[in-house]
């Protein structure tokens, strides 16, 4: 390793350069390929993990568990029903106590507030596995998925996110194409864009970097030569349930289909999403929402995200090797 970022926290991609993105993708390709060919040299030996989760995950705790045992480390799960966090005692306090215990924590929750306070707390490195503001080890994923199927730099790809882009997806994906120099552009309508600071930010940021950056109300403008499109629920978690009718309404013409797919002009255009996805009936949700407004595919259409084009579970792979590296890279 040509440098290291040793008891770095993740908590945004806004704290991370360029240069240490470019380090922990570069690693994460390297401790998948080791993984393949059977010669992981475990690093995290010794070390123990706690994984706070105060909203639902698949992914992002499984990818850390499988991080942590092929690395040889240790980990415990604490979730708000089964630990005093939050109830009797203060995220503060608790904070302080996991930080004489553990060597790292992953937190995911609400506020990034929330986040930024573990870390501040604790004294151990802090990686936010998801909060409203900001889900940064899932865009490292993102960008590596990018990386493996757009047979070209990141900074000569372009991809278009449509959707809730005032969430955390849509703010940490404007994050991170910036940082990597990406032709980055954004469809969604005028209030669930991302907030005007952040974009400002960034359009300050892409001077340096190079990225060029799109915010657009028109889908069909938004994907013409786009590689990739990408897309996210439109109601996230810790969002009220009612806020489904008005979200169906605004974001309807942004769904992916066939036809989006086909008008970014590009044959090999590929459908990215973090997942879950609600693309059939398949889902209590999706039932739910079918059952209420009568639609049975929402932010992608079942033929996209069963087609060719979609790679969204190389994505998800990829989550797991890239919080590996973050791993490896802030502890080991
Ligand atoms: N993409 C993602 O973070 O998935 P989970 O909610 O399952 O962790
Ligand atoms: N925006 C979604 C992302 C899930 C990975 C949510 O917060 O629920």
């Amino acid at each position: 390793m040509s440098f290291n970022l040793r008891n770095r926290s993740l908590l945004d991609l806004k704290g991370f350069s360029p240069r240490d993105i470019r380090f922990l993708l570069d690693l994460a390709a390297e401790l998948k390929r080791s993984k393949y060919a059977g010669n992981e040299i475990p690093r995290l030996k010794g070390k123990n993990i706690a994984l706070i989760f105060e909203k639902a995950s698949t992914r992002t705790r499984c990818s850390f568990e499988v991080a942590v045992h092929d690395q040889g480390g240790h980990l415990t799960y604490l979730d708000s029903a089964g630990s005093q966090m939050g109830h009797k005692e203060s995220l503060k306090d608790t904070a302080r106590v996991l930080g004489r215990l553990f060597d790292g924590i992953e937190y995911r929750g609400f506020h990034q507030s929330v986040v930024e306070e573990i870390a501040r707390f604790s004294h151990v490195p802090v990686w936010n596995g998801l909060t409203d503001e900001a889900h940064p080890t899932q865009v490292l994923a993102d960008l590596m998925t990018m990386e493996e199927f757009g047979e070209k730099p990141l900074h000569e790809l372009s991809f278009c996110y449509l959707g809730d882009a005032s969430f955390n997806m849509g703010c940490s994906l404007l994050v991170g194409g910036t940082q990597m120099g990406m032709d980055v552009r954004i469809a969604a309508p005028p209030d669930l864009q991302p907030p005007v600071e952040l974009v400002a930010q960034m359009r300050e940021l892409a001077l340096t970097t190079g990225a060029r950056i799109r915010i657009e109300t028109d889908p069909v403008k938004a994907v013409i030569g786009a590689d990739f499109l990408y897309t996210d629920v439109w109601v996230s978690m810790g969002e009220p349930v009612d806020m489904w009718k008005q979200r169906i309404k605004q974001l309807l013409p942004y769904q992916v289909t066939t036809a989006l797919m086909q008008a970014t002009g590009k044959a090999r255009t590929r459908l990215m999403h973090c997942l879950p996805a609600f693309h059939n009936l398949e889902t209590e949700v999706g039932r739910q929402v079918h059952e209420l407004h009568g639609l049975s595919e929402l932010e992608v259409t079942d033929e996209v995200f069963e087609s060719e084009a979609s790679i969204v579970f190389t994505q998800a792979e990829n989550r797991m090797h890239t919080i590996k590296a973050v791993l490896v890279a802030t502890l080991a």
